[in-house]
């Protein structure tokens, strides 16, 4: 039968087994201790290590070309590498982190370059790339302990250059403080210090934006969405001089529970958790 193509964005356009992978992919809180345990095995393993860092593509006696370290626009590449050199993960935080910081970091990491370039067909381009334009991440922050915003779950508006502030914990206070603490295990997971930190920003992709175009291909396409945003973010704290560190420590129906996510079209593919550089 013809497919009717007006329905293509609310008809699931992925595969069974494209679903499968990304329940298979997710942390459950069943799971965690023997996560936990796997993960510190390989990190405490020489072994594993070596095997993991030690590896290139052998292709045995082939041609070797050295490339040529020398470049045009010193000067701009020089500023461009600098940034990328001061890049880290950051994971001590100080506290006072405020909205000016906040705006900084998020208007400068995923915007809109040019807002009167778009159409109905293509819309403005972004600061990242994006397979087809589909845009298929939206950036959500959860704030802790910004300085003049109300904690709870915002989402970043990028067109608007603002954040709306989700409406579920109004007067709900303490099961934001719940489902956070369910989202981040923060009953024994004592590594990240959420008393300082600013807050976690959350790339949630909306599936359907990429897979009514892609099919499967799109979960690829949001993947990589993900990371350029991530990426820029990085690199935005480093020119702001601001911490922040990528965090996959989450318990995905949590989280999803927590930003009001509906699956499995929306799920949460990362997180990061953000703030002021400790001083001392
Ligand atoms: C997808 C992703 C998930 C990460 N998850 C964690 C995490 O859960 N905890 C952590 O301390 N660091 C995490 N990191 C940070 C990496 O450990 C860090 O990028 C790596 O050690 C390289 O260090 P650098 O970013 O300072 O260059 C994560 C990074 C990425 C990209």
């Amino acid at each position: 039968m013809k497919k009717n193509i007006d329905n293509l964005f609310y008809e699931q356009n992925l595969s069974p087994s494209a679903i499968d992978f990304i329940e298979s992919s997710k942390v459950k809180s069943y799971d965690l201790a023997d996560f936990g345990r796997h993960i510190g095995t390989v990190m405490s393993s020489g072994y594993h290590m070596r095997q993991i860092i030690g590896t290139s593509v052998e292709l045995g006696n082939t041609e070797k070309v050295a490339l040529n370290t020398e470049t045009k626009n010193e000067d701009r590449v020089k500023e461009l590498r600098r940034i990328q050199n001061e890049r880290k993960s950051t994971r001590a935080f100080g506290k006072g982190m405020d909205l000016d910081d906040l705006s900084a970091l998020l208007l400068n990491s995923y915007f809109v370059i040019d807002g009167s370039k778009a159409s109905d067909r293509a819309p403005a381009r972004r600061s990242i790339a994006s397979g087809g334009a589909v845009y298929s991440i939206d950036q959500y922050f959860i704030n802790l302990n910004v300085v003049g915003l109300e904690r709870g779950v915002y989402y970043y508006n990028l067109q608007q250059e603002r954040l709306d502030k989700l409406p579920i914990y109004d007067g709900k206070e303490s099961l934001f403080e719940k489902r956070f603490a369910d989202a981040f295990y923060t009953n024994i997971r004592k590594d990240w210090d959420f008393d300082s930190a600013g807050g976690v920003l959350v790339s949630v992709a909306t599936l359907s934006r990429a897979s009514c175009k892609y099919k499967d291909r799109g979960v690829r396409f949001a993947l990589m969405d993900a990371g350029s945003i991530m990426q820029n973010v990085h690199l935005a704290a480093a020119a702001l001089d601001l911490a922040v560190c990528a965090n996959g420590g989450y318990l995905d129906d949590q989280i999803g529970e927590l930003l009001g996510l509906i699956e499995p079209d929306e799920i949460a593919l990362n997180t990061m958790i953000v703030g002021r550089m400790k001083t001392e």
